[in-house]
């Protein structure tokens, strides 16, 4: 008799995925838009096509919805060269022209232009209290192993950052604008001058005055207990002294903000090529910016239905996934994220490269698409987690464990599933997807080959293009740091006499 497996062979040639029930080879490679609400989470090895991919999918999200903002964090600026790309590619259209006007693109670190976005502004739409509370979750999020560390270490940083972002705020000139985080590690660093601060300010933020004058200045400290109360903090807010990030984070008022970005449907790409080999100042920039976005999302009521979906892609930004907080939130895509409509994307090549922590949480993307995975762990435990998905797994069970414990049949079937995903071609992906925010595709979808993107020649290259929408909206970093140099306690400068 013959093989059956040899017939369909010689009929129909190799097949091009296993017999895993339920897989359905797809033309169609793009996500239910209705199904974003779930999160999605995209893998493969470098190059597979994943960042060209979700180009693809961002652009048909832009046209689809004309004032839907996007938010793209993007360490390696792939994405954010992608997209642009293809949609300068587009014909002359509304469309098109709808789009252009709402990409802004910031390049932290770039050396001589800025995107001002200091965070103690009224602009964000966020009450004092919120922009405290932002302040000390960098200073708290970027010092977990310090705070794990010593009861004083913690104390320095969960009491004296609040209290010191208080008074920072406090201290404002003729036009109401305040200081920034930039000055606080001059305030820390002089006494003299946190007194005075303390004095001519402090009955505007009365609990940061009795802090500062009664603990951190109060006699019976030692210098070298006032220095193990605030070196943790200095020490994070040294990240930002370069002159790119001083002029971002002291610039007094910001160019661009998330309320902004919501209300008007903006696509907001942050990309990184300029703090690529800064991890300290990628972990604090990424952090500001997500955490700046979800003070704004926590004031949303859940499943209020004037509220705009925000989509937020990260591609690769590891330093962001290795902060607790980042992990905890994300473990709160299908309740928190969910009712209040952020919808997020992420992208990596690898788990080995991930943290622990945000290993666990990306099982609770709904949206999961597997490009290639040289790494046998991570396509064996993919195939564990899209195997366990499938409706009709239990009938797979039932017939192929006549002989076999149950867990044997499964292993075998993840282990075939595993080999393939391994061996997928660049541009081949297998794709578990919801239609909708309650229902998933029946079918695991198997993807031969993604949509082909435009390809054309450039006015321009892309770099240049890139540069040209940035200083739409950014200012030369001179001007900025000429603002925040000048800024003094306004008594010091008069003479000792007056
Ligand atoms: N749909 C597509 N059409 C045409 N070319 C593509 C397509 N997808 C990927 N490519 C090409 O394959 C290469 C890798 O693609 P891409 O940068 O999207 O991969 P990646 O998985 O994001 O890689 P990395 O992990 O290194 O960021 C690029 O040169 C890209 O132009
Ligand atoms: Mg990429």
């Amino acid at each position: 008799m013959i093989d059956l497996k040899l017939l369909l062979k010689i009929l129909f040639g190799d097949p091009v995925h296993p017999p895993i029930p339920n897989i359905r080879t797809s033309k169609d490679d793009t996500l239910y838009f209705d199904g974003l609400t779930r999160g999605t989470a995209i893998s493969g090895d470098p190059g597979t096509g994943k960042t060209s991919w979700e180009a693809g999918e961002l652009k048909r999200y832009a046209i689809t919805f004309p004032d839907g903002p996007i938010i793209v964090y993007d360490l390696n600026s792939s994405l954010t060269n992608e997209f642009n790309t293809q949609i300068e590619l587009m014909p002359d259209s509304p469309e098109k022209e709808n789009i252009q006007k709402r990409i802004v693109v910031d390049i932290p670190g770039h050396e001589t232009h800025v995107l001002p976005k200091p965070i103690f502004s009224p602009e964000h739409g966020l009450s004092e209290e919120d922009l405290v509370q932002v302040v000390t979750s960098i200073i708290e999020e970027l010092n977990p192993e310090k705070i794990a560390l010593t009861p004083m270490m913690a104390q320095s940083l969960e009491v004296t950052a609040p209290q010191l972002a208080r008074l920072i705020m406090a201290i404002r000139n003729e036009y109401g604008e305040s200081w920034q985080v930039t000055e606080g590690k001059k305030l820390l660093m002089d006494e003299g001058m946190l007194k005075k601060a303390c004095k001519e300010y402090g009955h505007f933020v009365p609990e940061a005055k009795w802090y500062f004058e009664n603990q951190l200045l109060a006699k019976g400290v030692t210098p070298q207990g006032y220095e193990a109360r605030t070196s943790a903090l200095i020490g994070t807010l040294s990240a930002i002294e370069s002159r790119p990030l001083r002029a971002r984070y002291g610039h007094y008022r910001p160019h661009i903000t998330y309320k902004e970005i919501i209300d008007k449907g903006l696509i907001y790409f942050v990309s990184g090529e300029k703090i690529a080999n800064q991890e300290k100042v990628q972990a604090w920039v990424y952090w500001c910016e997500f955490a700046l976005l979800r003070a704004l999302i926590n004031l949303r009521t859940p499943h209020d239905p004037n509220d705009k979906p925000v989509l937020i892609v990260i591609d690769e930004v590891y330093k962001l996934f290795e902060i607790r907080g980042m992990a905890n939130a994300l473990g709160q895509i299908s309740t928190y994220f969910r009712s209040r409509k952020l919808m997020a994307v992420v992208i990596i090549q690898a788990f080995w490269q991930l943290d622990e922590r945000f290993q666990e949480q990306y099982w609770n993307f709904g949206n999961i698409i597997s490009f290639a995975m040289s790494n046998h762990n991570d396509a064996y435990t993919i195939s564990q987690q899209l195997g366990q998905y499938n409706p009709t797994s239990e009938k797979f069970r039932a017939r192929s464990n006549h002989s076999q414990p149950v867990a044997e049949a499964d292993r075998g079937q993840y282990l075939m599933m595993a080999n393939w995903l391994q061996n997928l071609k660049a541009r081949q992906m297998v794709m578990r997807r919801y239609s909708t925010e309650q229902e998933k595709d029946p079918y695991l979808r198997f993807v031969e080959k993604t949509r082909d993107k435009l390809t054309g020649t450039l006015r321009a290259p892309i770099a240049e293009i890139k540069e040209e929408i940035f200083k739409r909206r950014a200012i030369p970093i001179r001007d900025a740091l000429e603002v925040i140099n000048k800024r003094t306690l306004q008594k010091e400068t008069k003479p000792p006499s007056a």
